[in-house]
């Protein structure tokens, strides 16, 4: 019985992993998701967070303090990071949107590995540019989505890939919060200079992931968009700082109607601000059966309520409710592992961008089409 049950322990050893070898790990950006990182880091034994690096004065000190790191060397900036660290292996990029290209193109043009928070960036030629210094370094590049460790985000997948559905033709997917404007610390996510999109990359990008990820990542054709910031702008929206109105530069809703290739077409919404609780679950089509994936109040990265798929049986509806899976573990931690175990191996990223350009692709086209009021082809260029 143990010998049949070891065959499914994930172990360090058959992952060819050297455990007694410690990761040097550097954090840059060290505002609320490094924290995150910081933890789950923290669980691995054979890790070691050597430094961390943020370009507000003190802010990396405090955080050493706040999170038990002392003795780690701390740096006023990405580069000075870099450039002081050679025997660095790997660093998690937590800045804000509009730091992720240039903080993981300087670290991977030096041979660092990189876990990079989601969304991948802002545009489409920052990914691509990213994508491009990924190949030329060599080195291993993840992209932060936590929901992809998920085991009722798996069964979405193996559902789909099981061929159940049959053939997938349309997809609804979105999600969002009826009042969730995210500024708990500060406006770094509602300004343009340093998100550069709102929900629909902060949020929007998880909600695409899940449903692109299941049916093999195929690629965006085309894209009409539309986004909106009717409540971003308004001072009732922030209690106790009005002054955030003034500074809102991104959007807080988008959707969008998008052809994918293999005759897909995705239906897309998200918010982060709505008269409304969900702007309604996730469906998947398909020629032999259709599944509901419930949505969730706030997109948290797992599923509303159980999936359901709904097909005929010897000529009779027949709906059938696909048991919530236990999902043994956190998710960021596995992340996390996951990443390490990459870099540990230089096996393939766990996240790879060779799927996740396609996921900013489409953001990038809902952004343009929405500026020039119009449907966007989505082209993107040899990596
Ligand atoms: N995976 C998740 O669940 C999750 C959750 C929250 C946020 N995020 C993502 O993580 C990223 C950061 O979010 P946050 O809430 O921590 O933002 P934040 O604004 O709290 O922190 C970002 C920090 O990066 C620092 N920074 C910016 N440029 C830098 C540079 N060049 N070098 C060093 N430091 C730099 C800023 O000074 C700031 O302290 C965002 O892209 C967000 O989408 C992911």
């Amino acid at each position: 019985m143990a010998g049949i049950l070891d065959r499914f322990k994930e172990t360090l050893e058959e992952l060819n992993v050297d455990s007694t070898r410690k990761v040097k790990v550097g954090i840059i950006g060290t505002g609320w998701i490094a924290e995150a990182h910081a933890n789950s880091y923290k669980q691995c034994p054979d890790v070691e967070i050597v430094a961390l690096a943020d370009i507000i004065p003190g802010k990396a000190a405090k955080f050493a303090a706040d999170n038990g790191l002392e003795g780690v060397r701390i740096y006023g900036s990405d580069r000075e990071l870099i450039d002081n660290e050679p025997d660095i292996d790997a660093v998690s990029v937590c800045t804000y949107n509009r730091q992720h290209a240039p903080c993981t193109i300087y670290a991977l043009e030096h041979g660092v590995n990189v876990l990079l928070e989601k969304p991948m960036c802002v545009t489409l030629e920052e990914a691509v540019d990213i994508c491009r210094a990924e190949k030329a370094s060599g080195k291993v590049l993840s992209i932060g989505f936590q929901p992809r460790f998920d085991e009722n985000m798996k069964m979405v997948k193996r559902i789909v890939e099981s061929g159940e559905l049959g053939d997938v033709y349309y997809i609804q997917t979105g999600g969002g919060r009826r009042s969730g404007i995210p500024t708990p610390y500060g406006t770094s996510f509602i300004e343009d200079k340093t998100a550069g999109i709102g929900a629909l990359a902060d949020i929007g990008c998880y909600s695409l992931d899940m449903v692109l990820n299941a049916v093999g990542y195929p690629k965006p054709l085309t894209v009409t968009g539309i986004t909106t910031d009717f409540f971003g702008k308004r001072p009732e929206t922030y209690p106790g700082h009005p002054e955030y109105a003034e500074k809102f530069s991104v959007d807080d809703f988008a959707a969008a109607f998008i052809r994918l290739e293999g005759g897909i077409t995705l239906d897309f919404r998200i918010s982060w601000a709505m008269n409304l609780d969900t702007p309604g679950d996730t469906i998947i089509l398909g020629t032999k059966a259709g599944m509901r994936i419930p949505s969730t109040e706030c997109w948290n990265g797992s599923i509303g309520g159980p999936l359901k798929i709904y097909t005929k049986i010897g000529g009779v509806e027949v709906d059938t409710t696909v048991p919530e899976q236990d999902n043994h573990g956190d998710n960021f931690d596995k992340k996390i592992r996951s990443f390490v175990d990459a870099v540990k191996t230089g096996g393939a990223a766990p996240v790879p961008s060779s799927q996740i350009i396609y996921n900013q692709a489409i953001i990038d086209g809902i952004a343009r089409s929405a500026k020039l009021g119009r449907e966007v082809t989505i082209e993107i260029p040899e990596i």
